[in-house]
Parts: structure tokens; sequence; C-alpha cells
């Protein structure tokens, strides 16, 4: 399904269900495969949806070697690789001079993978190419993923 055209490009939304965190990390890793780079992921959904499980799965394609957590304090995490992915957790971000100060915007000019957790807390941050991945929580143990992705 066509949903959205944006300066141009053109994305379609993805939806899985998943029954497991391997099959959450499988849809991250399946996801990566189809963004370019330099694009921004925004992922949305509270506490314990699976987004660093999702973010796990990205770097199995994109940095098979980093070992992937929640930066929750340092807010940023950079595995390197090529391009290199860098994970954001803005649970706990400050302001917009905050947000300066961890070199959000010159890993966005690099052209890395930029993968943000608790992207509510930035949403006037984000350039128009990102891509939003949004998670609900089904039971215990399922998780709905609407990705968009890139056609
Ligand atoms: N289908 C599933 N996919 C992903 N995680 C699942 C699933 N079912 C259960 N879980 C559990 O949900 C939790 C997801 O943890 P994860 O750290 O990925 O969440 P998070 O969204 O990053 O949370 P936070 O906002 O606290 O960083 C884990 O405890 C995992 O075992
Ligand atoms: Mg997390």
């Amino acid at each position: 399904m066509i949903s959205n055209m944006i300066k141009g490009e053109v994305c379609a939304i993805k939806i899985v269900e998943t029954h497991s965190v391997t099959e959450t990390e499988q849809a991250g890793k399946a996801f990566a495969e189809t963004i370019v780079d330099g694009t921004v992921i925004a992922l949305y959904g509270g506490l314990g949806m699976g987004k660093t499980a999702f973010v796990r799965g990205m770097a199995q394609h994109l940095c098979p070697k980093a070992e992937v957590s929640s930066p929750t304090f340092a807010i940023v995490n950079d595995y390197g690789g090529q391009p290199p992915l860098v994970h954001f957790d803005m649970y706990r971000i400050g302001g917009w001079e905050d947000l300066e100060t961890t070199g959000f915007f010159e890993y966005i000019d690099q052209g890395a993978v930029v993968v943000v957790e608790w992207s509510e807390n930035i949403e006037g941050a984000l350039p128009p190419s990102t891509r939003r991945v949004r998670f609900a929580r089904l039971s215990d143990t399922e998780r709905r993923i609407e990705m968009e992705e890139s056609v």
C-alpha cells in the first residue's frame, strides 16, 4: 500500500505481528535491509514494547558485532558500521540544547542510520524524510509493529 509522499519519496506501510523477542529482532533485521544511508528511524511505543529488540535486529544487518542496549543514560550509542548505526534513547532528553550536545544533527549530516527510541520527545527535530515505526502490545508475548518502509 502506498501510504504517503515525503519530499518526492514514496514509502509503504508494512505491518507484522510478532510472537517472541526473536521475531521482533527478525522484523528489525528485515526492515534494516530496506533502508538507505542517512535515514532517521523514529520508534514510537512505551516501556517494554520491543523497541530495543527491533534495533538489535537492525544491527544484525548493519553492524553484526554490536552489543545493543537502550542508551537510557548515555542517550546515544554509536555502533559503527558502514554506514554507522547510531542508537538514541530520548527518554531523558531535556530541551533543544541538550539534543545538540548529543551530536544528533551531526550524525544525520554524516549520513549515519539514526534510530531513535522515545522519538515522541523530539518530534519537532525529526527531518521530513524520517521513517516511523510504531509498536503496540497485543499480549505479554505479542507485538504489532507498523513500519514505514522505503520502496
Ligand atoms: N513479541 C515480542 N517482541 C519483543 N519483545 C517482547 C515480545 N514479547 C515479549 N517481549 C518482552 O518485552 C520486552 C521488550 O524489551 P525492550 O527493551 O526491547 O523494550 P523497549 O521498547 O526498548 O523498552 P524501553 O522503552 O524501556 O527501552 C522484553 O522484556 C521482552 O522479553
Ligand atoms: Mg529500549
